[in-house]
């Protein structure tokens, strides 16, 4: 009786929970079985080994072939498994030697003529991987994010046969090469385009500075679309620590490209169609959602009403909490989801409120039952909300062209240098991460700006949450004027961001 194993890992959000693969091969009416709670995908591996081992030129014995996943109370989905169950079955038929399996763990998917093909979670397995002192086996294509993350030494055959030369010695692999760490220059569109709208791209730049949340109200046409996709460009290149985060999340989801990195902040635009497991994450594998995607970066929501009821209340608790929490048949999974909420819609449903010559019939009540598909909540937690009204075409050819995106950015960056010499290396990444104690702590407020801000607060009957959330965003208008403290003035240009008031502010 022959009995091999291998290391692997499951996933639970971005962790890399280990398994391990044994394979036994004992006397009995020939069978090839897969035991250990395993999904439909990983139970068809079966096939694919077998078909590869076959195109290895060796055919699987005439005995009772047993494969267990190990611990097998935990659900093994995916088809990373090929690989493992493949090298153990090898290793049990001792066309490998045993003790090297000892020394790594593998994942990749098999495809029937032994070549491997990319699978999610290469990152999280490196990362495991080398905290358990051991190397890792994986695709080619993923060998650069595996080497970036892991210290151990990392395998990267395109196939099968090459693997198995490299341990017989014919043929030695090459240890993949990381790739560079290096920011790429935004290569988006330019804040520059946009012509005019200059109280509009002054709060796309409070949002950039602070991180906030930011809604856009608008006819048709106004440029809502267009200021969004500029915000990415205004902010900064993310640390190392906050590409890894992010590549985890991407890399579960199978969506780091040719082992690349993820440097810029990300820009998710959904569509308002999203289910909410689209959204928030989950579905049959448990994947990451649209806001995990999103994670130190910006999700951008088009047409905001229009996105199902279920999946925008689904929104609140992770906009709050920076999670997103997943329920599943047998545990939670939790994915990092610290996004910055970017939303944009019309005033209405036929988009023309507030202009006499074009607005229908039913105005203004279209307008009122148009937003109150948002509830109460959800508009509390946008803390800068604007009216952007569309450039009059004679104005689109006069307008000069505005600053572009490099310039605000930099003044973006100066802006978030502020916040990371304040809040340290361990505080929150930027002040709309900020929580109450901290914030309370640092804020440095004025004595006639907390004065402003109670008498506003009475008179706007602002939330608790409102009333943080205010404060946030003049920190961030104070940290762009260079200022350590929060004046009367950055309190008030704050509150006039602040709900329903901010829906006369770009006008
Ligand atoms: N201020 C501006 N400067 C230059 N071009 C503009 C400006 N405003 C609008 N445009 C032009 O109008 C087009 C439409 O803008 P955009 O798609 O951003 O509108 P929107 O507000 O998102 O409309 P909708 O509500 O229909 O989605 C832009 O692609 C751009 O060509
Ligand atoms: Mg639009």
């Amino acid at each position: 009786m022959a009995l091999a194993r291998l290391s692997t890992f499951a996933f639970a959000g971005i962790e890399a929970l280990p398994v391990e693969v044994q394979v036994q091969i004992a006397p009995g009416l020939p069978a090839f079985l897969v035991v250990g709670l395993a999904d439909k995908a990983v139970a068809e591996s079966r096939e694919r080994v077998r078909a590869a081992l076959t195109g290895l030129g060796l055919a699987l014995p005439a005995k009772r072939i047993l494969v267990n996943l190990a611990p097998a109370d935990l659900a093994k989905e995916g088809s990373h498994y090929d690989l493992p169950i493949a090298l153990a079955l090898l290793a049990a038929m001792e066309v490998i030697p045993r003790e090297v399996l000892a020394e790594y763990a593998a994942l990749g998917e098999l495809s029937l003529d032994g070549a491997l093909l990319p699978v999610a979670g290469v990152l999280p397995a490196a990362l495991g991987a080398s905290a358990r002192g051991l190397g890792l086996i994986c695709p080619a294509a993923q060998g650069g994010e595996a080497a970036w993350a892991g210290r151990g030494e990392v395998l990267a055959p395109p196939d099968l046969p090459a693997l198995l030369n490299h341990f017989r010695g014919s043929q030695v692999l090459r240890p993949p090469e990381p790739p560079p760490l290096l920011a790429e220059p935004w290569r988006g569109p330019c804040l520059s385009e946009v012509k005019g709208q200059e109280s509009a791209k002054r709060a796309l730049e409070i949002a950039a500075a602070g991180g906030h949340n930011l809604l856009m109200l608008g006819p048709p046409g106004a440029g809502k679309s267009m200021l969004a996709a500029r915000l990415p460009g205004l902010l900064p290149d993310l640390t190392p620590a906050e590409a890894l985060e992010l590549s985890l999340i991407h890399s579960v989801a199978g969506l780091l490209r040719e082992g690349r990195l993820l440097t810029r902040p990300p820009f998710r635009e959904p569509h308002h169609s999203a289910s909410q497991a689209a959204l928030i994450g989950g579905g049959p594998r448990g994947r990451p959602g649209e806001i995990s995607l999103a994670h130190h970066g910006v999700l951008f929501l088009d047409e905001w009403p229009e996105f199902p009821r279920p999946a925008l209340e689904a929104l609140r608790q992770p906009m709050e909490s920076g999670r997103a929490v997943i329920a599943r048949a047998n545990a939670h999974v939790t994915y990092p989801a610290r996004f910055q909420c970017v939303a944009a819609m019309n005033p209405c449903r036929c988009g023309f409120l507030g202009d006499p010559a074009r607005e229908c019939s039913r105005a203004p009540r279209c307008g009122e039952e148009y937003l109150d598909r948002l509830s109460g909540p959800l508009l509390d937690r946008m803390d800068l909300t604007i009216e952007v009204q569309p450039v009059p075409p004679a104005e689109l050819s006069r307008a000069p062209a505005g600053e572009s995106t490099a310039a605000v950015a930099a003044r973006v960056r100066a802006a978030r240098e502020r916040q990371r010499a304040r809040y340290g290396p361990e505080g929150p990444r930027c002040n709309a991460a900020a929580e109450g104690a901290v914030l309370e702590a640092t804020l440095a407020l004025e004595p006639a700006a907390r004065a402003l801000l109670e008498q506003a607060a009475e008179r706007l009957g602002l939330s608790a949450r409102g009333h943080t959330r205010t404060l946030r965003v003049a920190r961030s208008i104070a940290d762009l004027a260079g200022s350590e403290t929060v004046a009367r003035a950055h309190v008030a240009e704050a509150l006039a961001y602040r709900g329903r008031r901010g829906l006369r502010r770009a006008a």
